[in-house]
């Protein structure tokens, strides 16, 4: 597992380890946000491992006002794209190692079409609208992996995980309080159980493979 977050991911961690009884968890730091970081992730686990199973590509973050990275790229578009982008490529070698094995990017529902003309927000900018985009970003990349690597023996699925009463949905109020507006209701889901106020699970999510 990767974290960006020494106490909280050692924390993270051991809950895994203790609940699954399970002593092989490992924990690696990086920020997903920082090019930098990822490649010395990707450094870090060759040295570590020859191969990797399964690939799955979960952080994001929503960002209420357009903030950018030390490297100099809007906060979403790195950390929800450009990160697991890269991270994805510098790994695929260990991935083809393990064949059949499998990348899963986590996506959503909200969905905007990215402007090729101004990736970073430069020109026109909206939480929920750079949020959208940088998860289509994540879809079309999905796509693309799945044409170019499904005859090498990996797959690539794009997942929604439902709506989820995370940290990017509370302590978000601008997305929050949009989302409710082009949601309503919104059936918040806990994420310990994945139950909604309705009780029902599965019609929030959906997995597709290609
Ligand atoms: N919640 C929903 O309703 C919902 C709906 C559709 C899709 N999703 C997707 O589900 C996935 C998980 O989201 P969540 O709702 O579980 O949110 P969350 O609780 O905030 O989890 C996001 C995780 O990403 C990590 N992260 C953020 N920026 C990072 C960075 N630069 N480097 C490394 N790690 C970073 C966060 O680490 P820290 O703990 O250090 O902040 C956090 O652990 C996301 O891809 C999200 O878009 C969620």
């Amino acid at each position: 597992m990767v974290c960006r977050d020494r106490a909280r991911g050692e924390a993270a961690r051991d809950e895994i380890k203790s609940q699954s009884k399970n002593e092989s968890v490992d924990l690696m730091l990086a920020d997903l946000s920082l090019l930098d970081s990822v490649r010395s992730l990707a450094a870090e686990f060759g040295a570590e491992y020859s191969k990797l199973d399964v690939l799955i590509n979960n952080a994001a973050v929503v960002m209420s006002s357009r903030t950018m990275t030390p490297e100099g790229f809007e906060q979403m578009f790195a950390t929800n794209y450009l990160g697991p982008f890269l991270l994805t490529r510098l790994l695929i070698p260990y991935l083809e190692a393990a064949r059949p094995s499998r990348i899963i990017n986590v996506t959503a529902p909200s969905t905007t079409r990215p402007n090729l003309d101004d990736l970073q927000g430069e020109r026109k900018f909206s939480s929920l609208g750079a949020f959208g985009a940088s998860k289509a970003a994540d879809l079309l990349f999905t796509y693309a992996l799945a044409r170019r690597l499904g005859g090498r023996g990996i797959t690539a699925n794009a997942y929604h995980p439902g709506i989820m009463k995370t940290n990017p949905q509370s302590h978000g109020p601008h997305t929050h309080s949009a989302s409710r507006r082009r949601h309503q209701p919104v059936r918040w889901r806990d994420p310990g159980t994945g139950l909604g106020r309705s009780g029902a699970t599965g019609h929030f999510c959906s997995v597709r493979g290609y």
